[in-house]
């Protein structure tokens, strides 16, 4: 095969900042994609309708001319939400899920949920109006291992969460184990789980393994190898419970390479001829379409994209190292393999 056309990819789990970096980002998803769920995580967070409703105009506002792009918002999910008002900016469609962070887990999350029984009210609101949460599946405890938090967030939080507020529905987002790979197919309807660009194609030897390497440093963080090989699996599947969030997360390079350095892939640029390197290699391209234009709508009950999209095979294809901005650069992705699908 050397060329495939898919229904126009959506990006379910993607950060797009605000300022200066939302201006060079944003025409970067806006290129390939025709709609993201835009996360929250600002600083300071996006938690109201009202704010929610001006972020989206900011975005509106950043999109090159003529760029039919369509931003999903986000509420982030703090012990204060208020249910009604959540209720209202979903039932207006202005939001499209509501978005939480376990305090301390990611970038920008110290507002995120301390006291799981502080938020019941709501998420017991969103089971009954049919409002998505999207999860960051991690604990933050001192005493689990960080390669070990996604797999015990699964059992002491996630899944005692998910039995006490039935209706619920839930994406585990960035899944980067195979436990998270089972878990969301034994869900049944009402869960699903994301999975980005990166972890399907490095494990953590690409971070640690001769010489440390920043720009592979994401949360959750890639684990050992047959976990990487159970998400190639479970994307390459085409099952409706997995789609695709790039969780593309532009930081400037100053603030990747300090000496704490941020958490964060940013892969919008290049993300589809990644993938269709990746599923041509798992002999599977016919999938690419479920995985990355096809599951994500119906799972949030939306309409397929009416335009497609054509990837066609020929010479490597290169892509720019860097994005710039005002304030610095952002480094591409670099998926250490030669890329041969470009998007016509
Ligand atoms: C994200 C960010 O930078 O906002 N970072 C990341 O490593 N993925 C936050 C997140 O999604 O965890
Ligand atoms: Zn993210």
């Amino acid at each position: 095969m050397t060329q495939i056309t898919l229904r126009r990819p959506d990006d379910w789990h993607l950060h797009l900042r605000d300022g200066d970096m939302l201006q060079a980002v944003a025409p970067e998803t806006a290129r390939h994609f025709g709609r993201a769920i835009i996360m929250p995580n600002l600083v300071p967070p996006v938690v109201t309708g009202a704010q929610a409703s001006a972020y989206r105009d900011r975005i509106l506002a950043a999109l090159p001319e003529g760029s039919a792009f369509e931003p999903l918002m986000t509420l982030y999910l703090t012990e204060d939400t208020d249910p009604e008002d959540l209720a209202r900016a979903h039932t207006d469609g202005l939001i499209k899920a509501v978005k939480l962070y376990p305090a301390g887990a990611t970038t920008n999350s110290a507002s995120g949920v301390k006291n799981f029984d502080k938020v019941r009210p709501v998420l017991e609101k969103m089971a009954e109006i049919g409002c998505p949460l999207c999860v960051h599946g991690e604990v933050v405890d001192d005493d689990v291992d960080i390669f070990d938090r996604e797999a015990v967030f699964i059992d002491r939080i996630l899944d005692p969460l998910r039995q006490a507020t039935p209706g619920l529905r839930v994406v585990m987002e960035h899944i980067t184990t195979a436990q998270g790979a089972d878990y969301a197919r034994s869900g049944g309807k009402d869960l699903g789980a994301t999975i980005t660009t990166h972890h399907l194609v490095i494990n953590r030897n690409a971070i640690l393994a001769g010489g440390i390497k920043p720009h592979y440093y994401c949360l959750p963080v890639a684990k050992r190898e047959e976990h990487r090989l159970a998400l190639r699996k479970a994307a390459t599947s085409g099952e409706a419970c997995y789609f695709l969030g790039t969780d593309s997360a532009p930081h400037l390079d100053g603030a990747k390479l300090a000496p704490c350095g941020c958490a964060g892939c940013f892969t919008a640029t290049n993300t589809m001829s990644i993938l269709a390197e990746v599923f041509e290699q798992d002999c599977a391209l016919d999938e690419l379409e479920a995985f990355a234009s096809l599951n994500g709508p119906a799972f949030y009950g939306l309409p397929v994209n009416a335009e497609s999209i054509t990837l066609t095979k020929g010479d490597p294809v290169t892509y720019p190292d860097r994005i710039q901005t005002p304030n610095g650069d952002v480094t591409v992705f670099d998926p250490m393999m030669p890329l041969h699908w470009r998007v016509s």
